[in-house]
């Protein structure tokens, strides 16, 4: 992952802890209303994938040991992984683009329910994401890939070669020589993988995007409330198809792109179907980003202007994430593809603990402070969940009374320790397993390996009945929280 070249190291700070008695009176354990249902307190696991599904996109019992494991701290929700909406292989993602994934989710719902004595509300988070291929080796793209074109021969000069000898000449080219042949996206294509776009006009199903994801995404809805899962979260953020429609970098021609309103156009037709199918009764937020973190990228500005919109269509809660871009990914290596948590926008997204003056510990508070105060002004109370680095009492507490936002989320946190909000509440913070941000579980992830965590994925090997990761060397589960 990309660090920023000040390499500035920080340790964790999560400042003192409260008594049992002042956890009792803290906002941050206090209850909140997320339009139809109620989180009896204000914090939050977000979506993570921890790459424990089957290529068949079930809920697998590494899957629900998973959420279990969360769910014995909990929190006030709980949110699943980026789960997809359609029905296509997607590697061990989860799916929701189907009924039949219903009695799985269903069992997750119920496992999630029973582990935090029904204390956490579970949510989805549903994702759609467009074609991205893996770097390719150099000789089959040559071979194979690219589509030969009037293009190439006009620039080579050999419009009457071969398509053979126009393939094995470019093979042959010194790699500089090829930025003057090859278009940008060929050369895209070759040196990072192709990857679709969401202004990829000419290519039909990319076209009609505005006309299949409505329907995609409140089918992915309606299967989440017949399993029983209290809620969906669009997954409008990070690299993927609805935050590319939100992206200023969306130059789209046909009304869902340009200007900020016809950017916004596609995810509020999105949710107001939502709405139709699953009823008012059912709890539908999002997840988008408060600033995308590239060069020509949305900003803060946009933030406010979509977090506005989206609550005034009467979404029921609004969850800020930032950066997390293809963009400004790095290459991957031949046979990966590329990662959107790799650059400067992946960092700003998973902050790590090698930073620059401002540090990794709330880089989101700011930004999000100023949309809460803005949809807030617009007269709308839709309750706001701020992350990114937050990791310590105080902090998560201040940033409550202050009315910065509304509800904490803490993903790496809660991933080092699933039972620490639970252990705050008690009086028990001196017992919290504090993350220290070296991403060494995103690198699991960028990797597609399972996600486990440095500080206790080694820790009581021997314990009968554990399970362990596919190279028998991690538990897939913290350890239980065994004093009270
Ligand atoms: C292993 C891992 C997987 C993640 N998967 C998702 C995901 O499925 N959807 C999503 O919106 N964010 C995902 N994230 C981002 C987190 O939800 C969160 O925004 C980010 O880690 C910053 O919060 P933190 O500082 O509390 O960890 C993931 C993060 C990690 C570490
Ligand atoms: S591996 Fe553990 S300590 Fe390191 S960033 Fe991830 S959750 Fe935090």
């Amino acid at each position: 992952m990309w660090k920023p070249p000040e390499r500035i190291k920080y340790k964790p700070q999560p400042g003192p802890s409260p008594t049992a008695e002042e956890a009792r009176s803290a906002l941050l354990f206090s209850p909140v209303k997320l339009g139809p249902i109620t989180l009896e307190q204000r914090t939050w696991v977000p979506a993570m994938v921890p790459w424990r599904s089957n290529e068949d996109g079930f809920v697998t019992d590494d899957v629900l040991d998973w959420y279990e494991r969360f769910a014995k701290g909990q929190p006030g929700a709980i949110v699943i992984e980026a789960t997809g909406i359609r029905d296509i292989p997607s590697g061990p993602l989860l799916r929701i683009g189907d009924d039949r994934f219903i009695p799985g989710l269903r069992e997750l719902a119920d496992t999630v329910r029973a582990a935090s004595d029904g204390k956490t509300r579970l949510l989805i988070q549903v994702i759609d994401f467009l074609t991205i291929r893996r770097r390719p080796d150099p000789a089959r793209y040559f071979s194979r890939f690219l589509v030969i074109t009037d293009h190439h021969r006009e620039k080579l000069g050999a419009f009457d070669w071969p398509e053979e000898q126009i393939r094995t000449h470019l093979a042959g080219l010194p790699d500089e020589d090829l930025d003057a042949v090859l278009t940008e996206r060929e050369l895209e294509a070759l040196r990072v993988g192709y990857r679709e776009r969401v202004t990829d006009l000419h290519l039909p199903h990319v076209r009609d995007l505005p006309q299949a994801m409505p329907d995609l995404f409140a089918q992915a809805a309606r299967r989440a409330r017949e399993a029983g899962i209290d809620g969906v979260e669009l997954h409008y953020a990070h690299a993927y198809t609805m935050a590319s429609f939100l992206s200023a970098t969306n130059s789209r021609t046909d009304g869902y792109g340009g200007n900020r309103e016809n950017r916004v156009r596609l995810p509020l037709e999105v949710f107001r179907h939502v709405r139709d199918v699953v009823g008012t009764d059912y709890c539908t937020g999002c997840r988008f980003l408060s600033d995308e973190c590239i060069d020509g990228g949305s900003t803060v500005e946009d933030a406010v202007y979509y977090a506005v919109e989206f609550a005034g269509a009467g979404m029921d809660f609004l969850s800020l994430s930032r950066g997390g871009k293809f963009d400004d990914a790095k290459q991957p290596q031949i046979g990966w593809a590329a990662y959107p948590y790799t650059g400067r926008s992946g960092y700003e997204c998973m902050p790590g603990y090698i930073s620059d003056e401002t540090g990794p510990f709330g880089r989101n508070v700011d930004p999000v402070a100023r949309i809460k105060s803005a949809v807030n002004g617009s007269g709308f109370t839709t309750p706001l969940v701020v992350i990114g680095g937050i990791h310590g009492f105080q902090q998560a507490e201040a940033l409550l009374r202050e009315g910065r936002a509304d509800i904490i989320g803490a993903a790496r946190q809660s991933l080092a320790d699933p039972d620490w909000y639970l252990k705050l509440r008690l009086g028990k913070g001196d017992q919290v397993r504090v993350c220290e941000y070296t991403n060494y579980c995103e690198g699991l992830d960028t990797k597609h390996k399972q996600v486990t965590c440095q500080l206790w994925d080694r820790l009581q090997l021997d314990e009968p009945g554990i399970k362990l990761s596919v190279d028998g060397r991690r538990r897939l589960v913290a350890p239980e929280w065994k004093e009270y």
